[in-house]
């Protein structure tokens, strides 16, 4: 969707004819929020390049909002700087009050005025003595916006609980750019709708934001929609970003493994690797980059682990769970070859229940036999990466001991 140009093509060459390009770059520097005692933002950093979408993704409580409020101008740092195109808005002695920022905002529930018409909500956000022929001057602009977010011009009559959900959406985003915005912020715009709606929505904005070269930043709880709609996914938690990368870096290459398991589903292995090849329950496979050596804790994507039934690597099937397109088949796999001589007194050790998802339900049954394969590379994470996350949680501290024998010179892991 807005990946139609790739980001640094973006960059390298922005069009002369849209100022916003090269002046709508954000740059967050070690911003800091508290209320109270909470400290919600803890020395935040983040740039978002011009014409360019940011996805900021993390639990909920996790300071997502407190940080778009703070870009929009509705609170202020305790510490560090907000920059908007070069020009400070906030920190360090500067303080750029909201309606002088040139940012839109839209919230969750689009917050149009109830008792105000479609139109009215939208020419609220319009300056009438800069537009030609006044009144019918409004009139032509309000069109040309619905027109931009894909509605009637017909519907500037309505109220909006006379609309949809989705195009109330709409209708709000056409409001915040009547101002024409350098920026954009939406604050889980489109979690209210119901799914294909959303997806509709999504699309539609992207598309209008996209087009208009207006620096964005997305804040939501899904995780499909930051894939799929930002060229950089922020991963907030603890009051920092964890992780910036693209979509696709930030899914397949996720930092640790509380950022993998927040962006999608993960297989979580004991592991020895040795290089850049782990020895586990499914076998060998092959680790992107591992930051470890030894003892690890690998983690696939249930997509990339496929049913094969001429693979040496077995697993019997437990149960099944048909979804329509793809079954997810919980499968108990078996002790690893290389440990099941050495490890008689804990024989399950390695051998993990993972959850696998294949798209023919009909090939297997509970109790089959099956082998199973892995495509591509998994990730590795550190051993105590998992202590120190189970520990955050209040779990008590996981059992030490190497899931398989130590070889070599039995070295602990890096
Ligand atoms: N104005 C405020 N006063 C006190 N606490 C607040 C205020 N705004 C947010 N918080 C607290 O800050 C934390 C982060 O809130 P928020 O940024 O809304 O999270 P998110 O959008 O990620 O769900 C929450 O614990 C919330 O209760
Ligand atoms: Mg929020």
């Amino acid at each position: 969707m807005r990946n139609a140009r790739p980001e640094r093509d973006r960059e390298r060459d922005p069009a002369p004819d849209h100022a916003v390009t090269v002046d709508g770059r954000l740059e967050i520097a070690s911003v800091t929020k508290s209320f109270g005692t909470h400290h919600v933002l803890r020395g935040l950093t983040l740039s978002v390049a011009p014409g360019t979408t940011t996805a900021i993704v993390g639990p909920s409580g996790s300071g997502k909002s407190t940080l778009l409020r703070l870009i929009a101008g509705f609170e202020r740092p305790d510490a560090g700087t907000i920059g908007l195109g070069g020009r400070a808005l906030a920190g360090d002695g500067s303080w750029v009050p909201a309606h002088q920022r040139n940012v839109g905002y839209v919230a969750q529930d689009g917050a149009l005025f109830p008792h105000l018409s479609v139109g009215q909500n939208i020419a609220f956000g319009l300056d009438a003595s800069t537009l030609p022929d006044g009144r019918q001057g409004v009139k032509a602009r309000v069109a040309e916006l619905l027109a931009m977010v894909s509605l009637d011009a017909s519907l500037a009559e309505r109220r909006p609980h006379q609309i949809s959900g989705g195009q109330q959406q709409r209708v709000a985003l056409a409001r915040a750019l009547a101002r024409e915005p350098r920026l954009m912020l939406l604050d889980e715009s489109f979690s209210a709708l119901d799914a294909g709606l959303r997806v509709a929505t999504r699309r539609t904005v992207a598309q209008v934001l996209n087009d208009a070269r207006i620096t964005t930043v997305l804040v939501t709880h899904d995780q499909a929609e930051a894939l799929s709609f930002a060229d950089q996914v922020a991963v907030i938690r603890d009051g920092i970003l964890a992780q910036v990368d693209s979509p696709l870096t930030v899914y397949t290459r996720p930092a640790d493994r509380a950022t993998a398991e927040f962006l999608g589903d993960a297989v979580l292995l004991d592991a020895w690797v040795d290089g850049t090849v782990a020895t586990c329950s499914l076998g060998r496979v092959r680790v992107a980059q591992p930051p470890c050596q030894g003892r690890c804790q690998l983690m696939l994507r249930p997509e990339q682990i496929r049913l094969d039934d001429t693979s040496p690597v077995r697993g019997v099937v437990l149960d099944m769970e048909y979804f329509g397109p793809e079954t997810t088949v919980r499968l108990q796999l078996a002790v690893p070859a290389s440990a099941a001589n050495e490890q008689s007194d804990d024989q399950r050790k390695g051998a993990e229940t993972i959850s696998v998802r294949h798209w023919n339900a009909s090939t297997t049954t509970p109790g089959a036999d099956i082998g199973i394969r892995v495509d591509g590379e998994a990730i590795a994470f550190p051993p105590d990466v998992e202590c120190r996350t189970a520990a955050a949680r209040g779990a008590t501290r996981q059992d030490p001991r190497a899931p398989f024998p130590a070889r070599g010179d039995g070295s602990r892991p890096a």
